[in-house]
């Protein structure tokens, strides 16, 4: 064994393993993609450590088995359809467009819970021990790897790979840990947490434009609209179509003038047509894959044949970065990229070849299509990411991918894929965003409503109802019928706003739990049993969820009410935010928030913009002994002030004594002034409290 090599075995951190298969020389081991930085091993791993693999290796893998003591709970592999519990499920690691073929013989790219892999690779099992501590089980590899959860955990991948295990007192703790290896996100934007609107395809120019005045007159917030595929020319990436978006800085500066914020989707396949200026440059430079021969490599898509960037290649990644940067520079302010599994059209379900040469550089030795194919999408996000801060480095970059790897996070967020309109769908939302935030990614959601086929007004509202409560909130869907609020009748149109409109007060709340995602991997939208690690009564619960550590939101997704929803132990009481009647309108999730608790809420708005600022009120919920506290994080939304001291982070708290809840400012942090505003107080209290607080209104307006 050569000392000293990247992949040593050893103590990596504090509770933190590297283990390689026995008679793998660690040297001979890809750089690890994993980790955001090479962790070499700091000491041997103590003879008392917990969790071991055991390799094995038969004629054609190379195994590693980690048993598991009975009710040990399996989460986690990153992006999969079907309940929040993986125990006992089969998956592959292998970023693909799954496709399904349906009754009728038809081929769709739709997955479901049989779909073995989705668009994400992420090689992590998080798990849950029967006493509430927790463990991880990362296969440091990036080539195709099975996850077999029928009995224990066994890993399985056709060349050598070592397996860092993570320990955690607490699934928080496990969380953590591993964001220090795979890293977090960037702070995003206060526009990216308002309501996105999506089509595939919005076009032409006038009907973005229709669309924008129409939110504005309905009085929907909404923050963002999107542009699919239609605005290219032809789909080749880096156009536009002459006819339908003639002037795309023009259709930026309008939206911008309504209060949107736009994001443009680039595909990464170019079409392979001498004389457009992108592929030119693409085969001059020497930027597309090739064969184990030589040549350039060709799959159906969009645009028809079409080449594909070698994003291994530190020049290929500068030249992807400097296209986008031009395009950016006609106002777009997010950048949407698909397909990057990657994904050919056509056939449905084709992959590009294993043995296609990467050429790499830099710190990417050369390698095959079959050891970067699960890494592609990432690095297509990391040259799009780079190209946002490069071209605007007073501005918050937003990227959403639809592939990426473990550690994607930190340069884009992303969506659950092409679901459908269906209640299967709708139910699988929560336990998909659930385990990718246990897989480290925080910042996901789905297409309201389903990519594909149409909802009825019903499904759409329960939908809309949950999906403001997730962390990335955006209607999509496709070529088929209208998707936006209004397009159900005024009764789901009503429902809607009502359930942005809670979205939208909740935001200071949810602003500051995604800063608590950027500075500690925590997930935004937290399994229950984060409450209450050892009550196992809550490990497979996949309807209702936390937001943030304070807040229960609880959906009732079945058609029909569902009557005990199981719950952590303690008084979470429910509250109410946009004047809806949560006990009777069943597509609004009822709300609850810890004994113990304060939240901030806004007073709501169009946009963010309007949400962020104005009276602030402070939701109260006194534990047992009358004491409350709670944080509200805030700076400009926008750009790194904050990096040099412009936020403030205040942590409030209430205590209740001699028939009083006195409300103060128990701690703050950073240099921004506070600003001159409203601030009420709303006492959740149970009666009991009430009586002894002697305060009988709801609010009361305290002066600091
Ligand atoms: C596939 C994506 O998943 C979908 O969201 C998008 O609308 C289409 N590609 C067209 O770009």
């Amino acid at each position: 064994m050569v000392m000293g090599s990247h992949q040593d075995p050893g103590v990596l951190a504090e509770g933190v393993a590297r283990f390689v298969p026995p008679g793998v020389d660690p040297s001979t081991l890809p750089r690890s993609f994993a980790l955001t930085e090479p962790m070499p091993a700091r000491g041997p791993v103590p003879e008392d450590w917990a969790t071991v693999p055991q390799f094995r290796r038969s004629s054609e893998h190379f195994v590693a088995n980690v048993s598991i003591e009975a009710d040990t709970s399996l989460y986690g592999t990153g992006e999969v359809a079907g309940p929040l519990l993986r125990n006992g499920f089969v998956t592959e690691v292998w970023a693909k467009q799954p496709f399904r073929i349906e009754d009728d013989g038809t081929v769709t790219p739709h997955y479901d819970e049989r779909s073995k892999s989705l668009y994400q690779a992420h090689p992590w099992v998080f798990a849950v021990r029967r006493d509430g501590t927790a463990f991880g089980v990362l296969a440091d590899t990036t080539y195709r790897l099975g996850i077999d959860l029928r009995e224990g955990i066994r890993l399985s991948c056709s060349e050598p790979f070592p397996v860092i295990v993570i320990e955690g007192a607490s699934p928080a703790e496990l969380i953590q840990r591993l964001a220090v290896l795979t890293g977090r996100i960037e702070l995003p934007p206060h526009w990216s947490l308002g309501y996105h609107q999506c089509r595939f395809s919005y076009h032409p120019d006038a009907r973005v434009r229709e669309l924008a005045r129409e939110f504005r007159k309905r009085a929907i917030p909404c923050d963002a609209i999107w542009i699919d595929i239609h605005y290219m020319d032809e789909y080749k990436v880096f156009t536009f179509d002459p006819e339908r978006f003639p002037d795309p800085t023009g259709t930026n500066d309008y939206l911008h003038e309504l209060g949107f914020k736009s994001v443009w989707i680039l595909d990464p396949a170019v079409k392979a047509e001498a004389g457009y200026r992108v592929y030119d440059e693409g085969v001059s430079e020497g930027h597309f894959l090739r064969d184990a021969e030589g040549y350039e490599h060709h799959e159906s898509t969009w645009p028809g044949e079409a080449a594909f960037p070698d994003y291994t290649r530190p020049e290929t990644r500068a030249w992807w970065m400097r296209l986008t940067r031009e395009f950016l520079e006609r106002g777009m302010d997010g950048v949407w990229v698909d397909l990057n599994e990657p994904s050919p059209i056509l056939p449905l379900g084709a992959e590009l070849p294993g043995d296609l040469a990467h050429r790499g550089g830099d710190e990417m030795t050369p390698g095959s299509h079959a050891q970067y194919h699960n890494v592609y999408g990432f690095l297509m996000a990391k040259a799009t990411d780079d190209a946002m801060r490069a071209s605007r480095p007073e501005r918050r970059p937003f990227v959403l991918s639809r592939s990426s790897y473990i550690g994607g996070q930190r340069h884009a967020a992303t969506w659950t894929g092409d679901n459908v309109s269906s209640w299967k769908h709708l139910h699988w939302s929560v336990p998909m965003v659930l385990n990718l935030g246990l897989s480290g990614q925080p910042f996901s959601g789905p297409d309201i409503g389903g990519f594909a086929r149409t909802p009825s007004s019903e499904l759409f509202a329960r939908w809309i109802g949950l999906g403001a409560f997730l962390p990335f909130c955006r209607t999509h869907n496709s070529l088929e019928g209208d998707q936006e609020p209004w397009s159900f009748g005024a009764a789901t149109e009503k429902v809607s706003r009502v359930a942005l409109e809670r979205r939208y007060r909740l935001l200071p709340y949810l602003y500051t739990v995604f800063h608590e995602a950027a500075t500690t991997g925590l997930p935004v939208a937290r399994p229950l049993f984060f409450a209450d690690p050892a009550d196992l009564s809550l490990r497979d619960e996949g309807h209702a969820f936390l937001l943030g550590g304070d807040v229960l939101v609880q959906p009732r997704l079945l058609k029909e009410e569902r009557d005990n929803l199981p719950m952590p132990a303690g008084n979470w009481r429910p509250f109410a935010l946009a004047g809806e009647d949560p006990a009777s309108e069943i597509d609004h999730p009822i709300l609850r928030l810890r004994e113990g608790a304060i939240i901030p809420l806004g007073h709501g708005g169009q946009t963010t913009r309007d949400a962020f600022e104005g009276p602030l009120t402070l939701l109260v919920s006194l534990d047992a002994l009358g004491r409350a506290s709670g944080d509200l994080y805030e700076d400009a939304g926008e750009g790194f002030g904050y990096r040099d001291g412009d936020y403030l982070l205040t942590t409030y708290q209430a205590v209740l004594s001699g028939g009083r809840v006195e409300v103060s400012v128990a701690r703050e942090e950073g240099d921004r002034p506070r600003s001159v505003r409203e601030l009420h107080v709303q006492l959740l209290t149970s009666t009991a409290v009430l009586r002894a607080s002697g305060i009988d209104g709801e609010s009361l307006l305290v002066q600091f």
